[in-house]
This record gives C-alpha cells, structure tokens and sequence, in this order.
C-alpha cells in the first residue's frame, strides 16, 4: 500500500528509483512521482496513472542528481491526481517527504498550519506532515533529523517516510512506525525502500528499521536514533531474496507465473521440514512452543482475505488431526471486538506480506491480553513476523501479483504441518495416519503440477463464460474456503460479482438466483462429502444452473450430470485444498485476461494493505 524508494550515493538517481518504483508498484498504482536535488535545488517530478506514466513524463528533462526518492501511491486521502501524488515540497520548499500510511491527527496538525498562514496544494495527510516538519525545523533551529523527530512524536497513526533536505544533496531523513521500511547498504551508497525489490540488484546488505526509529544519512554515513534520540546499533543482515525471484520469467503476468510456481512453493514450504521416509517433521520456529500449541485449550486464528481462507482451511485440520477448538476471525473484526482471551490460548496469525495493518493490531491487542502468538507469514523480517512470539514461514518466495495465488497454498501446507505437529506431540493421532499424510504431503508438488497440465482446457472453459455477470461458487467441508477463494479470485481480477457458498447453504437463500445464466462453480471431489455435493448439483440443474465441477480423476458419474468438468487427483481429504484451488486459481485468471484486466494489479487494490 504505497511503494517508496530512495537512494543517495554515487550513481544516477532518477533511473535507479524508478526502476525501484517498478518493482514497488504492486503496492499501489494509481500515482507516482520523484523527487531529486542536482545540488542546486530541489525538483519534484508527478503524475497520475502508472510508473510508466511518469517516466514518459520524465522524458526531455534534466535529471541528473545522485540523490533521488520516488513514490508510487495508492490514495487513501484525496483523489488520485497529479497534485496529490507525492514527493510533496513542505511550505518553504526546504524540503520533499514521501510517505506510506496515514497520519490519523492530520487535520488538527493542518488546523495549527493554516492559522499560521500556510496553505496546501494536496488534499493529502502527507503534505500536512511535511510541513509541519518545516515548520518545527524553522521554529526550533537544529537539524532536519531533530525536526522530523520532533514531528513524529506529535503524530498518531502509521507511517515510512523519507524527507529530502533542499539544502543538503546528501542528506535522507527516513523514519517508520506501522509502515515498512529497509535500508540497503552499499559501499558509499544507502537505499531506502518498502521492501527489499528494488535494493538486491545493488546490496544483499539491509537493516530492517523498526518501529520508532530515525535514520539519517549524510555525507555518507548513516545513523539510527530512536525517537527520544537513543543512538541504536544497525543491524545488518543478508537478504536472501534471489533477482528472478521478482522477475517474470517469460510469463505473461506475475500472477500466471506464481500459480505455476506452486509445485515449487509448496515444496520449499516443506523443505527440510517434512522426512517421510523417517517420519519425521519439524518446524524449527516453533521448537520451543510446541508443547505450549499441543497444549492450548484454544486456537484463535487471525488474518485478511485469502490469509483468512487459509486460516478457514486450517480450522478443519487442527480440529480434525489435534482436536483442539479453532476461531478464525477476520483481523479487521477482532481489533474492535474485545475477545476473550484465556490463559493457554493461542493466537496464530496469518499474512503473506506481514504488513497487513489489520492483522498486525489484532497481534498487538492479543499480546495486550497475554496471549501466545504465532506467525505464518511469508516476507522474512516483515513487522508480523517481528511482531509475534515465533513462527513458521512459508517460503513461496516474492509473490507479486497483487491476487494472492502460490502464497495461499504456502500457508496452508505450513498450518498442516504445524496441525500435524500439534497432533503428533499431544498424541491424538496415530502413527500410521501421520506416517500416511506427511508421504502424502510429499506427493502434492506432483499432483499441482498435474493440475497445472489442465490449464489449456481451463482457458476453454473461460473462454465460455467470459462475460457472465455473476458467478456462485460452491463447496463443502474443506472445500467450503477453496470455494470463498475461488470466487475472491474471480471478482478481484475480472471485476465479476461472484459469491461462495458452503453447497448445503444455497437452499437457504441463494438458490432463487439459479438459471440459465448464472455459471455455478462446484469442488465436488471424492471426499466424505461427496454424496451430499452430488444432490447440490442435482438442485442446481433442476433450475437450469450451468455447472464447472471440480472432480476427482476418474469420476465417472458428475461428467454426465454436469456442463464442465476439470479433473484433479485424488489425494487425503485433509490435503484436497491445497490441489482443489489450483483451477479456482487458473479460471480466475484466464478469465480476466480474456475480458482485458490488469490482472497483476487490479483496479483499486494494494498488495499489501498497511492502512485501516
Ligand atoms: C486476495 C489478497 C488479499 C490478501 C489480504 C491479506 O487475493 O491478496 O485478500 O490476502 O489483503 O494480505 P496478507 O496476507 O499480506 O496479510
């Protein structure tokens, strides 16, 4: 939610970040802008739309300076326009601040401002913080870092900032709390940016700045100081994020490649985890806690969007394997509520970004209450995953596509695992049925890939219902949050109202939409709900609904009841979705691209959402 990226050193700025800018602009789209000083003076370069809208405006003019910033936005105060798009110039124009977040008390600060005589040209919350700044810097005397944290300890809410000294090319300010910010370094070079993209090409070399801290770069050195100005030692660590990783690989979009990456993903969740052979499993972030999860009396799950349908997913198999009782809560809904927490329960909160500002509140407000809290986040380093007790990552690597895709099945065959863990150390399962789903769990990078062989008759199917208007997707027990996803996918990217429902519930409502038009996606695999699946579909073709079922590979019977069928193998219940949301995924996308969507950053979507 809102890309930021900036450099000081040696090379040309202006090409370097918006390069970075690229690689950030999952994280927001609807603007972007930079900001460079050539050592004479200040100049701020935005505009609407993408990236590319920018750099086509950057054309023909001067832009030579080693000190640069760039922003790409996703609005959260004004529209998205030339004029709120930042680096935004503070009163007097010492200074440029890009910002991602959003400053709570904004408006009373920017009351203080215009009865001092100031006035805005944005509607933002980021100009209002810039000037203000200024307006401590001018007031006070000092330096520009003692200014900005003079600033900040005014402020309420959540924010990364940089701030550009007019009078200093070789000075950066930059500061956060909520909001993520990492510091690449360089030999005689520092870049600033929201996550560690743009900054690999250059350094493996990076300190993750936390909450409350200032960095100031000048003259080529940095310091980091707390916001009461307590000196911190950096700590630098090595990243290990690879630069294919963030590349697209020959595939068309982010999100196609990611989808076909999940033989891998899945398998590099397991990897060094899972030994079959031996029977064993382990999860080494967890070592210490797992008496403590074998133990709780409760589980309470955490996360957003597809985070939650993972979480849905892994309410059946801890319920199932380690019978301990599951909640899963949407983060945004638990941070307002006051829970009841009770001593041995457990929190497990679910990200792929571990930024999400709703998840992360609902971590802070559990702990408040003495919670245990566990993390199963994917970015290494990411404030969640900083945020919580311990944790398993789910090693899917950088997943761009603002549609979450290789991360979902990650989380889920991490939550197995740790269910299973769970199972095994409190003895509710039995050698043999542990045994039996880690062998099978070594079989799902074959079986996806399997899946992913259907991909062409996919796209015939797609091609079918490219422009129906809605869409219901049905499913059952652990197939129910396959179908949640499935049509979160499909609206997300194609702008397609579509609907999941767990299949006995349509009877109670949504079967008065059923006819001819309305396409009715099924997982009706071979599993234990079988049965029950089959006389859904037998309602919905009685009201001439149009039926893509999702079957098991060898199913005789649903072919000759249904319109379409798209064959997955057959694997243990417990595992089904990690294989049943393949095709969920690749309709979702074929879909989209056929009726011309974005669909690596659909409209009004942020990858990582670190606003309310
Ligand atoms: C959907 C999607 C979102 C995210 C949600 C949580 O495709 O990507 O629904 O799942 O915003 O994000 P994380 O997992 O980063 O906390």
């Amino acid at each position: 939610m809102c890309g930021i990226v900036a450099y000081v050193g040696h090379r040309e700025a202006c090409p370097l970040v918006i390069k970075g800018l690229k690689r950030l602009e999952y994280r927001g789209y609807d603007s972007a802008g930079v900001a460079l000083n050539n050592g004479e003076e200040l100049v701020v370069y935005k505009k609407k739309g993408k990236v590319s809208a920018l750099e086509q405006e950057l054309a023909n003019k001067p832009l030579q300076a080693t000190i640069g910033m760039g922003h790409t936005r996703w609005a959260t105060h004004g529209e998205p326009n030339d004029v709120n798009a930042h680096p935004h110039y503070s009163f007097h124009r010492k200074l440029a601040i890009i910002h991602n977040g959003i400053i709570e008390n904004y408006a009373a600060i920017k009351e203080t401002l215009l009865r001092k005589g100031h006035t805005f040209a944005s509607q933002t919350d980021t100009e209002v913080l810039g000037q203000f700044i200024e307006d401590i810097w001018e007031n006070a005397g000092g330096t520009l870092e003692e200014a900005v944290r003079a600033a900040l300890q005014e402020v309420a809410g959540a924010y990364a900032i940089v701030v550009m000294n007019a009078a200093d090319p070789t000075q950066l300010v930059a500061a956060r709390k909520g909001s993520p910010l990492v510091i690449g370094v360089g030999e005689g070079e520092y870049f600033f940016a929201s996550d560690a993209s743009p900054i690999i090409e250059y350094t493996k070399d990076v300190i993750y700045l936390n909450d409350y801290e200032v960095a100031n770069v000048q003259n080529g050195k940095l310091s980091i100081v707390t916001l009461d100005n307590t000196k911190t030692i950096p700590y630098i660590q090595k990243v290990e994020m690879e630069l294919a990783a963030i590349e697209k690989g020959g595939f068309e979009h982010f999100m196609l490649k990611e989808i076909f990456e999940q033989p891998r993903s899945i398998a590099d969740s397991m990897r060094g985890r899972v030994n079959a052979d031996e029977g064993t499993l382990q999860l080494g972030g967890l070592r210490d806690y797992m008496d403590k999860l074998a133990k709780s009396k409760r589980i309470i799950i955490v996360g957003c969007g597809t985070s939650w349908h993972a979480g849905l997913v892994a309410e059946y198999i801890f319920e199932e394997l380690a019978r301990i009782p599951v909640e899963v809560e949407y983060a945004s809904e638990f941070r307002y509520r006051n829970p009841i927490i009770k001593e041995g329960d457990i929190v497990i909160a679910i990200s792929q970004s571990g930024e999400t500002a709703d998840t992360l509140a609902a971590i802070e407000l559990a702990k408040s209450k003495g919670a245990t809290i566990f993390g199963v986040c994917n970015v290494v380093g990411s404030s969640i995953a900083r945020a919580t007790h311990a944790g398993a990552y789910t090693h899917a690597g950088p997943e761009i596509g603002v549609a979450s895709t290789k991360a979902f099945t990650a989380q889920v065959t991490v939550l197995t695992m740790m269910a299973l863990a769970a199972a095994q150390r409190k003895g509710a399962i039995s050698d043999t049925l542990f045994r039996q789903l880690l062998a099978e769990l070594e079989t799902i990078p074959a079986k996806v890939e399997r899946v992913l062989q259907s991909a062409e008759k996919i796209r015939e199917i797609a091609y079918i219902f490219t422009y129906a208007r809605n869409f219901i997707y049905l499913g059952r027990g652990l197939n129910f949050p396959v179908a949640l996803e499935g049509a979160l996918k499909l609206k997300e990217i194609s702008y397609i109202h579509a609907e999941g429902y767990p299949a006995a519930e349509m009877k109670h409502g949504p079967i008065a939409l059923i006819d001819e038009d309305m396409p009715v996606v099924v997982v009706a695999t071979q599993d234990s709900s079988y049965e029950k699946v089959v006389s859904n579909i037998q309602e919905v073709k009685a009201r001439k609904g149009r039926v893509i079922a999702v079957v098991t590979e060898g199913d005789t019977h649903l072919p000759t009841m249904v319109d379409f069928t798209i064959e997955i193998p057959k694997v243990h219940d417990m595992l089904m979705p990690l294989i049943s949301v393949i095709p969920m995924q690749l309709l979702a996308y074929d879909i989209a691209v056929m009726r011309g969507r974005n669909v690596d950053q659909p409209r009004n979507l942020a990858k990582s959402v670190t606003v309310e």
